[in-house]
C-alpha cells in the first residue's frame, strides 16, 4: 500500500499471519502478540525522532535567546492497557487498522513553557522541521476547554526508515504553560486517579482554578512585555 508521499503506509507492517484468519483484512489487536509489539517499537523510534529534534529546538533556543523558552520535556508511549481502554471507550472495533488510524497519542511528547508566547515560537520552529508534517492542531490556549485547560496540542507525522521504506508514524505533541501544567497534572490525578468520584463542587472549582491559572499567565506575560527584557 503506498500513501500520497509515495512511502508505504504502516498499515502494511508485516500483519501477514494473522491476515489468513482476518476475512477483510482488518487484524485483530493482540497486546500480548508480536506483531503489536513491533509496531509499538516503530512508535517508539518515532518517539525517539521527534524527542531529539525537540531536544534540539530547545538547545538552539537557549543559544538564541540566553534562557529557556522550553521549560521541560516528557515522553511515553501509551500503555497497552490504555490503548485498549481509549479504544473500547470510544467504540472502535479492535483491529490494527482503527488503532493506527484513530488512536493518535500512541506515541505522545509534553512540552512546558514559561509563557503562551513562548508556546507560540516552539510551534513556529516544530512547523519548520523538514522530517515532521502536521496533520491535526488545536488551540485550547485562544479557545479553552469547558473544564478550563488551556494548551496547544499538535498531532504531527514523522517518517521511520523500515527496511528501507520510510513510513509515517504519528506522534502527540501537547504544549503547556508550566502554570497550566500544575494545573493540569493536579486536575488529572484528582478526577481519574482518585478512589472516590470528584464531586460537583469540587470540579467547579477546579474551573474556576484554571481560569486564575490563564489569568495569572496573562497578567505575568504583561509585566515581561512591559519590561521589554532583551535576552543576551
Ligand atoms: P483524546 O481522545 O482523549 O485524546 O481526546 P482528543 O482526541 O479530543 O484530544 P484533545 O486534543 O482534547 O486532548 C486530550 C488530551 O489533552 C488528554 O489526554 C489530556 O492529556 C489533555 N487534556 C484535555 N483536556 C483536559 C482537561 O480537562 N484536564 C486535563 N488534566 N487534561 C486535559
Ligand atoms: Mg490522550
Amino acid at each position: 500500500m503506498q500513501n500520497k508521499k509515495g512511502g508505504s503506509n504502516i498499515n502494511t507492517l508485516d500483519l501477514e499471519k494473522e491476515k489468513r484468519i482476518s476475512t477483510n483484512g482488518l487484524v485483530p489487536v493482540n497486546v500480548r502478540g508480536k506483531n503489536f509489539n513491533l509496531l509499538m517499537s516503530v512508535y517508539k523510534t518515532a518517539l525517539e525522532q521527534v524527542m531529539h529534534e525537540i531536544t534540539q529546538i530547545k538547545e538552539s533556543f537557549n543559544k538564541i535567546y540566553g534562557y529557556d523558552i522550553i521549560n521541560n520535556i516528557t515522553s511515553r508511549i501509551k500503555t497497552p492497557d490504555s490503548i485498549v481502554n481509549k479504544m473500547q471507550k470510544k467504540h472502535y472495533e479492535m483491529n490494527y487498522k482503527n488503532l493506527i488510524d484513530k488512536v493518535n497519542d500512541i506515541a505522545g511528547i509534553r512540552i512546558t513553557c514559561p509563557l503562551k508566547n513562548d508556546i507560540y515560537k516552539t510551534i513556529n520552529v516544530i512547523k519548520q522541521l523538514p522530517n515532521i508534517r502536521i496533520i491535526k492542531e488545536k488551540d485550547y490556549i485562544k479557545h479553552p476547554k469547558e473544564s478550563g485547560y488551556s494548551g496547544y496540542h499538535l498531532i504531527v507525522e514523522t517518517y521511520v526508515d523500515i527496511e528501507e521504506k520510510k513510513i509515517p508514524v504519528k506522534v502527540e505533541i501537547q504544549l503547556r504553560t508550566m502554570a497550566m501544567d500544575f494545573w493540569a497534572t493536579n486536575e488529572h490525578k484528582m478526577k481519574y486517579k482518585g478512589t472516590k468520584k470528584l464531586s460537583f463542587v469540587d470540579s467547579k472549582k477546579l474551573t474556576i482554578y484554571a481560569k486564575i491559572v490563564n489569568f495569572l499567565d496573562d497578567k505575568i506575560m504583561k509585566i515581561h512585555k512591559k519590561q521589554e527584557i532583551t535576552y543576551k
